[in-house]
């Protein structure tokens, strides 16, 4: 991740004022001001155009990739029709699901080397490409697909520095592509639920937000396989949140972060390293190579993010604790607090005065209604609870009835961004960092979040 702040980009912004001031003045007549940048127009609000038909090219067909893929083939209307990954097995695998779900036509297949995806995103039979693979991919590929004229959906996190979240929101702008996250823990039940609430007013004004990823993946980051052939290198190089976006994008929304408020700057800590080395030197026998690793990223990393409207979230990581999952998913607001892990919630006036009650007495009036409509099979089909497959169903869905994607690439950067601004802030002592705006001034227009 690399250390660096958005100074270059002071005149852009400048160009990008001046223009939306003439707008605003009316010298540019039909322009409005909170869509355009030096005579661009951003990617917010932009529909898909309609498909009958979403056929979908997939890059990365590992863990993650084959459980994307399995929610995909029980979409209506999905087509997929071509696989790429760099071990020929993996793809074969993908292949075979494919040919078991009863797509007529086998996908066509790229492996055996890093860039063939070069090719996959120059077919014509593409309209989205699902990018599954390691971290350092994701940015390449997607920027590759949309210079093709394919949307990107880009696995977590999609970039891992800030000179290539501006990347991915200068793509998906000149091209015209969507650049999505695909942050399946934005469609959750008590997630999209929680939303509601906060919609509906049942909150209050909100305040503050509490998030995380803990998630114990020390045999994993360890493994010979998988992740772990990946996944434990940025652990060797950097010390700070490497993994943000999970507990990030949930209370994003609560807050309408692009959407009437933005992260405006971070200051963040980090503990000192000691589970990984630990465990490490536990279970794995001494010659092995990993035994000379030194990893930095501390155990638990701490963030404070402050908003523009002077609301705070807290954002934590920690993979190497021995301690139950948890994302947090706190939000806290005037009238009322919802937590999660488990999930409860405190309504003032509600009959349990300042207690804690569970979510049952809210899920009639304020369930999302994708779970209503799609819950039963989301949750038999499995991955992570059900909230993947409400996640590319929506995706579907948007692409075929030419609807605004619920998360465009302001979203995908502003909610990667605390990785490397973490990593900075750490490295100057917990000192404050801006956090870059990412819509140049858009973020001030409210718009309905998710739908
Ligand atoms: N949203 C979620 O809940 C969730 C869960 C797990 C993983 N992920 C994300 O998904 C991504 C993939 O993770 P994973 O668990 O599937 O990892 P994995 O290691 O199991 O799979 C990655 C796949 O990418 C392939 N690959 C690597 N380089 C390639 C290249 N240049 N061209 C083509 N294929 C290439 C590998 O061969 C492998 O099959 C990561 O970004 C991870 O953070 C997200």
């Amino acid at each position: 991740m690399s250390d660096n702040s958005s100074d270059h980009l002071s005149r852009r912004d400048f160009v990008g004022s001046t223009v939306a001031a003439a707008a605003a003045a009316g010298l540019l007549p039909g322009i409005d001001p909170a869509a355009t940048v030096a005579g661009k127009e951003r990617m917010i609000g932009v529909p898909f155009e309609r498909h009958a038909k979403v056929r979908i090219g997939m890059i990365g067909i590992g863990g993650r990739g084959r459980s994307l893929l399995h929610d995909l083939l029980a979409i209506d209307g999905v087509t997929i029709t071509a696989l790429c990954d760099l071990v020929p097995d993996h793809a074969a695998r993908g292949a075979a699901m494919i040919k078991k779900a009863g797509q007529e036509a086998a996908p066509a297949i790229f492996d055996g080397t890093d860039t063939i995806w070069e090719q996959l995103v120059t077919r014509d039979d593409i309209d989205i490409v699902y990018i599954a693979t390691p971290w350092n991919w994701h940015v390449p590929m997607a920027v590759g697909a949309m210079r093709q004229g394919k949307h990107a959906a880009v696995e977590v996190p999609a970039a891992t520095t800030i000179d290539d979240c501006w990347t991915l929101v200068k793509e998906s702008e000149k091209t015209r592509r969507h650049c999505i996250m695909l942050e399946n823990c934005c469609y959750g039940y008590n997630e999209l639920l929680v939303l509601n609430l906060v919609k509906a007013g049942k909150l209050g004004t909100l305040t503050h937000g509490e998030c995380a990823y803990i998630h114990d993946l020390r045999s994993l980051l360890l493994s010979d396989e998988g992740e772990g052939l990946w996944r434990r290198y940025p652990h060797l190089q950097h010390d700070g949140n490497l993994y943000p976006t999970h507990g990030l994008g949930p209370v994003a929304n609560y807050l309408g972060i692009n959407r009437g408020d933005r992260f405006e700057y971070l200051v963040s800590m980090s503990s000192l390293e000691a589970g990984l080395t630990e465990y490490r030197d536990e279970t794995l026998a001494p010659n092995d190579p990993k035994r000379q690793e030194r990893y930095r990223t501390g155990d638990m990393n701490t963030s404070l993010i402050k908003t523009a409207l002077g609301r705070s979230i807290m954002l934590q990581h920690d993979v190497v604790s021995p301690r139950p999952y948890s994302r947090i998913n706190m939000i806290c607001g005037t009238r009322g607090t919802f937590a999660d892990y488990p999930a409860r919630i405190m309504i003032e006036g509600q009959p349990e005065d300042d207690e804690w009650t569970g979510l049952d007495g809210y899920k009639e009036a304020f369930e999302s209604p994708l779970w209503k409509r799609m819950g039963e099979i989301a949750r038999k089909l499995g991955g992570h609870g059900g909230m993947d497959f409400i996640m590319n169903y929506r995706m579907v869905q948007c692409m075929r009835e030419g609807l605004v994607p619920d998360m465009d690439v302001y979203d995908a950067a502003a909610w990667s961004a605390p990785g490397p601004l973490s990593v900075t802030s750490v490295k100057k002592g917990s000192k404050p960092v801006d956090v870059p705006d990412f819509t140049r001034g858009a973020w001030r227009t409210k718009r309905v979040v998710m739908g």
